[in-house]
């Protein structure tokens, strides 16, 4: 089965692909790492140096791999499901599962983290929440696509392989 993991950033999506990929023994990836090991450089440096339409594009290059393999979890960027059809391609391709957190969650866990967030760059504290929720609204009708919309507080490795049996 191939299985999505899509959210924004903040949501935790690397840690239940990690988590959900050993239960389900099947491959666990990132679609984050490829881009950067495909481009031998960090996201952040491919969005200063090509910006990001070049970005988005790359990144839907390589999701478009993921149609060549039968089995997987996929952390996908918070961007990825809003460009390119990426979000229809994905819940062609398999279940998509849309790991969602509250604004004051992802304040809290990105204000530590805006270094290695490109799209925060030069936001600061005071504007790190409405732009997040204004990111959030912009995302939703996207995220809205998925074939289950989860709470971060209701997700457990249970719940998700609970989900994933209605599938098999
Ligand atoms: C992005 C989220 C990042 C990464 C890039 C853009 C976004 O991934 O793809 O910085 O547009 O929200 P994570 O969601 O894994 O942080």
């Amino acid at each position: 089965m191939k299985i999505f993991l899509i959210g924004m950033m903040g949501t935790g999506k690397s840690y239940w692909k990690q988590l959900l990929a050993k239960q389900c023994k099947t491959g666990g990836y990132d679609l984050d790492f490829i881009i950067e090991a495909q481009e031998e450089r960090t996201i952040p440096e491919i969005f200063q140096e090509d910006g990001e339409i070049y970005f988005r594009k790359a990144e839907a290059k390589l999701l478009r791999w993921f149609g060549e393999k039968k089995a997987f979890v996929l952390a996908t960027g918070g961007g990825t499901p809003c460009f390119h059809q990426n979000m229809e391609w994905m819940n062609q391709q398999g279940i998509t599962i849309w790991i969602d957190e509250p604004l004051n969650v992802l304040v809290e866990r990105l204000s530590e983290e805006k270094a290695h967030r490109p799209l925060l760059a030069g936001v600061d504290d005071e504007g790190l929440r409405t732009f997040l929720s204004q990111k959030l609204e912009e995302r939703k009708p996207f995220y809205s696509k998925a074939t289950h919309h989860l709470q971060g507080d209701q997700i457990n490795l249970k719940y998700l392989k609970k989900i994933i049996s209605q599938h098999a």
